[in-house]
C-alpha cells in the first residue's frame, strides 16, 4: 500500500513569515472581535470595517515570504513517492508560492473573491470594498472569499475521503480548537493512519497523536521531512 500523506496546517505554520496567528499572546483575536471581522453578522453591520481587516491581511500576506517549512512540505510533495496533500486552515497563499500544487483551502484564501449575492467568484483585487460591483450580476455585494465562523468550510467531502484512505496523517502549527479540523486527527487514526503533531506548544488534541514534534516549524518540518524522505 503506498504511503498516502495529508497534512493540516494553521496560523502556525506562517508565523515564522512574519503572518500573526490567532490565538497566542499577540494573536489577531487578541486584537480583534472575531464576531466582528470574521462572522456574515459582523459584515452585514460593517462590511467596510471587515473589508479593512482583510486588506491589511492581504497586503501583509503579499510582504511575507515562504518559509523552511512551506518548502519542506513543498519538497516532500515532490520528492516523495506516495500521495501528499496539504489541507490548509490558512488563508494565505505561502504553500502555493513554495511550490506545493495539491493545496486544498478549507477556509478560503485572501486572493478570491465573492459576490454575497450571487455566489460569482474572482480573483480578489489588493484593495477591496463592498461597492465594488460584482463582475457577474453588478451587485455592489463584494466580499472576501473566506470562510467566517458559522459558515461551513469548503471541499469538506475531499478532505473527508482524503482523511479515510491516509495512511500518515500530520497536524502543523495548530492549536487543534476549531472544529472540524480539530477532529481530523480521529479521523485518521479511526483510517489506521500514524498520526503526528508538530506544533510550538501542545495543541488542545495532541493527545490524539501517535507522535509529536514540539518546536518552532522552521526546525521540526524540515527534520519531519528529511526523516520521511531518508
Ligand atoms: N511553529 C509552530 N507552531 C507555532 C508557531 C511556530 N513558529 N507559532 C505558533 N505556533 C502554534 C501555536 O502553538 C498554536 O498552537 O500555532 C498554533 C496557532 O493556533 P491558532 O492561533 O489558534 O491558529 P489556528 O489553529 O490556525 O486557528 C484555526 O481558527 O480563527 C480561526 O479561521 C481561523 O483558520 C483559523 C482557525
Amino acid at each position: 500500500m503506498t504511503d498516502k500523506i495529508v497534512i493540516l496546517t494553521g496560523a502556525g505554520i506562517s508565523a515564522e513569515s512574519g503572518l500573526g496567528t490567532f490565538r497566542d499572546e499577540d494573536g489577531l483575536w487578541t486584537r480583534y472581535d472575531l464576531e466582528e471581522v470574521a462572522t456574515p453578522e459582523g459584515f452585514a453591520r460593517n462590511p467596510g470595517f471587515v473589508h479593512e481587516f482583510y486588506n491589511a491581511r492581504r497586503a501583509n500576506c503579499a510582504r511575507a515570504e515562504p518559509n523552511a517549512a512551506h518548502a519542506a512540505l513543498a519538497r516532500l510533495e515532490r520528492d516523495h513517492p506516495g500521495e501528499v496533500v496539504i489541507v490548509t486552515q490558512n488563508v494565505d497563499d505561502l504553500h502555493e508560492r513554495a511550490g506545493a500544487t495539491r493545496v486544498i483551502h478549507m477556509h478560503g484564501a485572501l486572493s478570491g473573491a465573492l459576490c454575497a449575492a450571487c455566489d460569482h467568484r474572482w480573483p480578489a483585487p489588493h484593495v477591496m470594498q463592498t461597492a465594488d460591483p460584482c463582475p457577474a450580476c453588478a451587485t455592489p455585494a463584494t466580499r472576501p472569499d473566506v470562510v467566517w465562523f458559522g459558515e461551513i468550510p469548503y471541499h469538506m467531502d475531499e478532505i473527508m475521503n482524503h482523511l479515510a484512505t491516509c495512511t500518515r496523517f500530520a497536524a502543523i502549527g495548530t492549536s487543534g480548537e476549531v472544529y472540524p479540523a480539530a477532529g481530523f486527527v480521529q479521523l485518521a487514526s479511526d483510517a489506521g493512519a500514524h498520526t503526528v503533531e508538530l506544533n510550538l506548544d501542545p495543541s488542545s488534541v495532541v493527545s490524539s497523536f501517535s507522535e509529536t514534534w514540539p518546536g518552532p516549524a522552521t526546525q521540526v518540518v524540515p527534520d519531519w521531512v528529511a526523516s520521511l524522505l531518508r
